[in-house]
């Protein structure tokens, strides 16, 4: 895509310019939630000793994408607030039509699905894992061969990224989006991904841990890497590395 495609990609999210969409010709609104088969873990929602700094204006000030990190590992509770705060669910109304979360969405939709690459976390095999945020929980999805290696190329050999505690990844279930804002989806997907991502460095800062928001990657190895399914669930369009780091370099 040329710039000037690009930039005419942009303009072209325009309110008027919003057809006919899955919501006004009366289909049924497609599942909030990617279900899972895969082996549970259940998370820990006490977050409180984990929590290292509450002062807000402090988080904002020292938040900084941090490429250098330790090998101690994060914990089970850390992580599982980090997860929380990526996507975690705080209200399903009984309509059962929308889901409120930690993050904003545009219209509640909620497009997103989140994984992780764990790679030292106390408690759970390395491996890759959804987040079942309806229920604050993690299935696991397996262990490819050579995992860091095969993430690292996907990430354009962004080694560093493999170097940490965890890669956390979000994914697109563009229906979701789509059945209320039909050609504005894509758009509303990427910005509610930048909300996600935006919480994951707060939430890191909070814990004391570092984190670096990740974009340059090769989309089909990174789809391919976690195997989703093109049909439903198309894209990977954002990616955060996180570990334990000395916040004071
Ligand atoms: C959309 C987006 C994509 C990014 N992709 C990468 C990336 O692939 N690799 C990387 O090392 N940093 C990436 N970053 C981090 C930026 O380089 C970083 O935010 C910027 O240099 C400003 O530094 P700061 O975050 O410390 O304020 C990305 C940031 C954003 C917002």
């Amino acid at each position: 895509m040329s710039c000037q495609e690009n930039r005419e990609l942009l303009k072209s999210y325009r309110e008027d310019s919003k057809s006919d969409t899955g919501e006004t010709k009366g289909i049924p609104q497609p599942p909030l939630f990617k279900g899972g088969t895969g082996e549970v873990t259940v998370l820990p929602k006490e977050f409180g000793d984990c929590i290292k700094k509450i002062d807000f204006t402090e988080m904002l000030t020292s938040r900084r994408s941090r490429r250098e990190y330790t090998s101690e590992a994060l914990t089970l509770e850390e992580f599982s607030f980090l997860l929380w705060a990526a996507q975690g669910v705080k209200k399903i109304p009984k309509s059962g039509k929308a889901c409120f979360r930690t993050v904003p969405s545009a219209g509640a939709r909620h497009a997103l699905e989140l994984y992780a690459a764990v790679l030292n976390i106390e408690g759970l095999q390395k491996g890759i894992y959804h987040y079942l945020a309806a229920e604050h929980k993690l299935e696991y999805l397996g262990t490819p061969e050579d995992m860091e290696n095969q993430l690292a190329e996907a990430l354009c050999g962004q080694k560093f990224a493999v170097s940490g505690a965890c890669v956390l990844m979000l994914s697109a279930v563009p229906e979701r989006m789509e059945w209320r804002y039909g050609e504005l989806a894509a758009k509303y997907i990427l910005l509610d991904a930048g909300h996600a991502c935006q919480n994951v460095y707060l939430a890191s800062e909070a814990i004391e841990c570092g984190c670096c928001a990740m974009a340059a990657y090769m989309q089909e190895r990174m789809d391919a890497f976690l195997g989703l399914d093109a049909e439903k669930e198309n894209v990977v369009v954002y990616a955060a590395a996180i570990g334990r780091t000395d916040l004071r370099s």
